[in-house]
């Protein structure tokens, strides 16, 4: 597979049928995850940039048959946190040297526009040094607008697979593939660095669903990229599915590496839930970002995607010097700046 390998590192695409005959073989990893490296490397160095999660509410008025937080979920315990609460958190990673907070949230109808404009409003009034990400699902081109205006300045919500047939499987009827991409082209288009991203290994996905993942963000050309491995939560239609490997999540880091040198890739959590070094594993196939809980240790188990998700026990700045040991040991820092994209090694953002 060298030679796929090395023409997506030169050509930055492949085709449909290449993308699917590399995934699907998951060949040559070690010359890959070294391409990876040294490729992360130019555009980054030894840096790994850290943002503060903060999951703000688990109500959600989707249904996603993956997700622990759908909302037939009548066992998930719901909560959602105050503007004080959120600033509060805010003021704790800042205190630990978090430059970017990220917002995220179930589809929760209680957070109007007006009220997260004003939350947006406060976080940037406090903190302007720091950037903002938010990830609250699919809203209209306004809402975005609005919420850009506001001070956001990134915006996450991940794609989850760009295979018309396979995103059916995933969701109920009320969501499209398309209202999806809609969503991050308008992002785009508004002015946010945008991230999307997909599970690996969720039901029924195939090679050829992930290579047409790979097509769209060629496509899409996004400052972020954001995969990890489904994991099957136990109150949800896919309680009994197995879940994604890490052994295949770390080689589509590699991939996506090579297709967008200066892509913003996290070694996810989902990730280190499923193998222990899982983000110390994704930082060295070539991912650049780690995104610790910075939530108060009262709702962290209730905002649960998946099962076993690790840290729910963890005060923020527990999490922070456990994420630092873990990233200097392989050789790593972290950064204490915002993260924003780099140029490429050729000068260009794109
Ligand atoms: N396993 C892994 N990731 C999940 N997500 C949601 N449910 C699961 C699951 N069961 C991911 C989705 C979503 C992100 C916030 O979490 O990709 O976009
Ligand atoms: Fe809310 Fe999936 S059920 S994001």
């Amino acid at each position: 597979m060298r030679h796929l390998i090395d023409r997506l590192e030169q050509n930055r695409k492949l085709t449909k049928d290449e993308w699917t005959e590399l995934i699907a073989k998951g060949a040559d990893r070690e010359y890959l995850f070294e391409r990876a490296r040294i490729l992360a490397k130019q555009c980054y160095g030894n840096t790994v940039y850290i943002r503060g999660l903060i999951e703000f509410t688990n109500y959600c008025r989707n249904n996603c048959y993956y997700c622990g937080i759908r909302r037939d979920n009548s066992n998930a315990m719901r909560y959602r946190l105050s503007e004080e609460e959120i600033l509060d958190c805010c003021r704790t990673g800042y205190g630990l040297g978090f430059r970017t907070f990220v917002l995220q949230g179930g589809e929760d109808g209680f957070y109007t526009d007006e009220k997260l404009e004003k939350v947006i409003r406060s976080i940037k009034m406090r903190y302007p040094d720091c950037a903002l990400t938010l990830s609250v699902g699919e809203k209209s081109k306004e809402s975005y607008r609005r919420f850009f205006e506001a001070g956001a300045d990134r915006y996450l919500l991940r794609h989850e697979t760009a295979s018309e047939n396979h995103y059916r499987m995933l969701h109920p009827e009320e969501l499209t593939l398309k209202n999806r991409k809609d969503c991050l082209w308008n992002l785009k288009e508004i002015g946010y660095q945008v991230g999307c991203g997909f599970m690996v290994g969720s039901p029924g996905q195939t090679a050829e669903c992930l290579a047409e993942d790979m097509l769209f963000i060629t496509e899409l050309q996004p400052h972020m990229a954001g995969i990890g491995p489904f994991v099957p939560h136990h109150e949800t239609p896919f309680a009994g599915e197995t879940q994604g490997t890490a052994e295949q999540t770390l080689y589509l880091i590699g991939l996506l590496r090579l297709l967008k040198p200066n892509l913003l890739i996290p070694a996810t959590t989902a990730l280190g839930t499923i193998r222990a070094d899982g983000r110390e594993a994704g930082i060295l196939a070539g991912a650049n970002v780690v995104m610790p809980n910075l939530s108060p240790v009262g709702v962290r188990k209730k905002y649960e995607l998946y099962d076993n998700k690790i840290c729910t026990g963890d005060e923020a700045a527990e999490c922070k010097s456990c994420l630092q040991g873990r990233i200097e040991r392989i050789g790593y820092e972290l950064a204490v700046d915002r993260g924003d994209p780099a140029k490429e090694p050729g000068g260009n953002y794109v």
